[in-house]
């Protein structure tokens, strides 16, 4: 059979051919993904993308394992990759081991993503000593938005740029496998993807990064509203609602359910209902 990805597989891609990453939150999402990706994120964007939420600050460690086994069980080649949601991890090593451990068990996942930089290398070393795989995410970390301010890009000037060099060095000398770079200009990403012995994930960090990986409903033309960063491959949430409104007229037609969808007995005939 196939083996799944793994965080070495990955790892061992810089320099190579590019990484593709793609979020996945559910198993429909998690199948159509797997054939063609080398890694999908459960992302704690679900939070904004599917319950809603304006920042990503809300969701659980609950909602990230319930989403996590779900696409887990719904793939079989990429390596699946959790996020530790706001508030799971900040609190120290340990603390992080503890949700970190919880997730590895609870979905089958083969590594878990958390945001941020310097401050964060001794929880990242402890959990890559104890057999967690990590992700690290550094430029935009959107967790932090009520810090930031906003969501705008990070690293335009030599203070943020720096900042974000350092945070990467930290992360990834403590043992990252991969580096997600979100929102930064072509110059930081080129730099960080020279300095980096792991490949760089860039989302909205331009085509020098060593992989890519954008939200599939950005990309699948899902969202109202989409970043700079986003290419919309399709238009799929067009076609849903085409599909919806036909649906919708089928019904109060009575042109749906056809006989087709209707379970048939023998010497019963349908009463004629008027439309
Ligand atoms: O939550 C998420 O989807 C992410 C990616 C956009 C990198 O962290
Ligand atoms: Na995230």
């Amino acid at each position: 059979g196939v083996r799944r990805l793994t965080a070495p597989d990955i790892r061992a891609r810089k320099g190579g051919a590019p990484v593709v990453g793609l979020t996945a939150y559910h198993a429909p999402g998690a199948r159509l993904a797997d054939e063609h990706c080398d890694f999908l994120l459960v992302g704690d964007s679900l939070g904004m993308v599917l319950y809603g939420y304006d920042t990503t600050v809300p969701v659980t460690l609950d909602m990230m394992i319930a989403h996590g086994a779900a696409v887990v069980r719904a793939s079989r080649h990429a390596l699946v990759v959790v996020d530790l949601p706001f508030g799971s991890y900040e609190d120290g090593p340990q603390a992080a081991f503890r949700a970190a451990s919880r997730v590895m068990k609870e979905t089958g996942c083969g590594a878990v993503k958390l945001e941020g930089g310097c401050h964060m290398a001794a929880t990242v070393g402890y959990l890559v000593e104890r057999g967690i795989p990590v992700m690290g995410h550094v430029g935009l970390t959107p967790q932090s938005i009520n810090s930031f301010g906003s969501f705008r890009p990070r690293g335009r000037d030599d203070v943020e740029s720096e900042a974000i060099a350092a945070d990467a060095e930290a992360v990834v000398s403590a043992g990252a496998f991969a580096l997600v770079v979100e929102a930064v200009p072509v110059r930081v990403a080129a730099a960080l993807t020279r300095a980096m012995p792991v490949p760089t994930i860039g989302i909205g960090a331009s085509v020098v990064c060593d992989g890519q990986i954008l939200v599939a409903e950005d990309m699948l033309g899902l969202m109202p509203r989409v970043p700079k960063f986003v290419r919309r491959y399709a238009e799929v949430g067009a076609i849903a609602s085409d599909a919806i409104a036909r649906y919708a007229r089928d019904v109060r037609n009575r042109a749906f359910p056809g006989v087709e969808n209707t379970y048939a007995e023998p010497g019963f005939e349908a009463p004629d209902i008027a439309p």
